[in-house]
């Protein structure tokens, strides 16, 4: 009797630890495919400033209506995909000897790619205190590889985009927050369920058309977006603390709408007054409306256009810089102004320069795939083969 208990008691327990141990493997095999729930409307009294802040929030606060020409205006100028020697000097003259009304240095973002990047000259963009972000390794095959993107591909482009960043260009990871797809292709909830598992901050791939003016400010998706979906699919899914910058479009002459400068299907004609004038329209858009931040978002090769272009981008920063209340700064300086928005002034004092030391070396070594020869520049120490999105610091294999 007694032994008959005991058995059944061994027995008993026996299932239970099995029956526990097969719910933690059950568990652990499902921690990556955990299905994200469904974003629901968003209301201000349950998403709050600074980790939320709802899609449609036409002003920094509620508070601020009728004082719209206190906010301070930010411009975020960004270019995307690699960084050559050509271009860098082009990026040199734009920003040289221009700074913020609070004295600090007039910066822009970097969204890079590996293919052709020079990370000698990334070094030197990141000491001077511009923000380096991402827009993967291999920069795909066409949109529907991004499009199709699942969220381990996604965050393989991008980790590794980071791991050379951090190798090549000696930039801290701390400091990457952004990410913009190629293409502007997102793939639903996967571009931004990548960016919170890889530990990021922001997006910036995402256009509006419908929301220019008054103009989106950057926002959560804890709650479901009210922006128009441009090139789909977006997001619904709640994905607390990731943070949209939208990609408020231009006007160009015809009246159509442009995610990017270059992207402007008519453009003004090749004239340094009349792209200048053109530029200060979508500015003022912003300027004198509610001041949502102002996003002058290219690639370099626009410069080679036109024979003004670059002059007219020029002459157009330089004024920007005449204003007491305009701020050219990276996105996620913007950001951390959003998160706790204030009338004039918006930061106490400057960011902090990284200064690290990079020793330039140039190197020949092959891309494995094709047999190719790439030449590069990197800090410090040439990798032994060209890195590659299976090999991100180009080891021995
Ligand atoms: C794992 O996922 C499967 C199907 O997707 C589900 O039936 C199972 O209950 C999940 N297990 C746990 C522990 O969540
Ligand atoms: C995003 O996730 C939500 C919630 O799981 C789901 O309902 C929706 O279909 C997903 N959207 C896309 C485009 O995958
Ligand atoms: C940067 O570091 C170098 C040495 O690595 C030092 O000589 C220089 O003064 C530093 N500059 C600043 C602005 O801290
Ligand atoms: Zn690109």
């Amino acid at each position: 009797m007694k032994y008959a208990t005991l058995l059944l008691i061994g027995l008993l327990l026996a299932t239970a630890l099995l029956s526990e141990a097969q719910k933690q493997a059950g568990k652990t095999k499902n921690k990556s495919k955990q299905a994200l729930l469904k974003a629901e409307p968003c209301s201000a009294a349950k998403c709050k400033l600074p980790e939320c802040r709802c899609s449609d929030a036409i002003l920094p606060r509620p508070k601020f209506k009728g004082k719209e020409h206190e906010i301070p205006q930010f411009v975020t100028i960004t270019f995307d995909d690699a960084v050559n020697a050509v271009n860098y000097a082009q990026y040199e003259l734009l920003f040289d000897g221009l700074s913020n009304p609070d004295g600090c240095a007039a910066t822009g973002t970097f969204f890079l790619s590996h293919e052709y990047t020079d990370y000698v000259r990334v070094n030197a963009l990141y000491n001077a205190g511009h923000e380096i972000a991402l827009h993967s390794v291999t920069h795909g095959d066409g949109t529907d590889y991004w499009r199709d993107a699942d969220v381990e591909t996604i965050e393989r482009e991008f980790g590794a985009q980071l791991q050379m960043l951090e190798t090549f260009a000696k930039v801290n990871a701390k400091h990457v927050q952004g990410i913009r797809l190629p293409f502007l292709q997102i793939s639903g909830n996967n571009s931004f369920e990548a960016v919170k598992n890889l530990g990021l901050t922001y997006d910036s791939s995402w256009p509006t058309q419908q929301h220019k003016e008054p103009a989106m400010w950057p926002y959560t998706l804890d709650y479901l977006s009210i922006q128009d979906c441009q090139i789909g699919p977006c997001p619904d899914a709640a994905l607390p603390g990731v943070w949209v910058n939208p990609m408020v479009t231009w006007t160009d002459t015809e009246g159509y709408s442009c995610s990017m400068i270059d992207a402007c299907a008519y453009p003004p004609a090749d004239d340094v007054d009349a792209l200048f004038e053109w530029m200060l329209e979508n500015f003022n858009r912003h300027y004198k409306g509610n001041r949502a931040p102002f996003g002058m978002y290219l690639h370099a090769a626009w410069f080679a256009r036109g024979r003004n272009y670059f002059a007219a981008f020029k002459k157009f920063m330089h004024h920007l810089s005449t204003y007491p209340d305009v701020y050219m700064t990276g996105v996620s300086r913007m950001l951390e102004y959003v998160k706790k928005p204030v009338l004039g002034q918006p930061f106490k004092s400057c960011e902090k320069k990284p200064n690290t030391s990079c020793q330039p070396v140039h190197c020949n070594v092959q891309k494995v795939s094709t047999g190719e020869t790439r030449y590069m520049s990197v800090c410090d120490k040439c990798p032994i083969v060209y890195p590659w999105l299976d090999n991100p610091l180009g080891q021995d294999m």
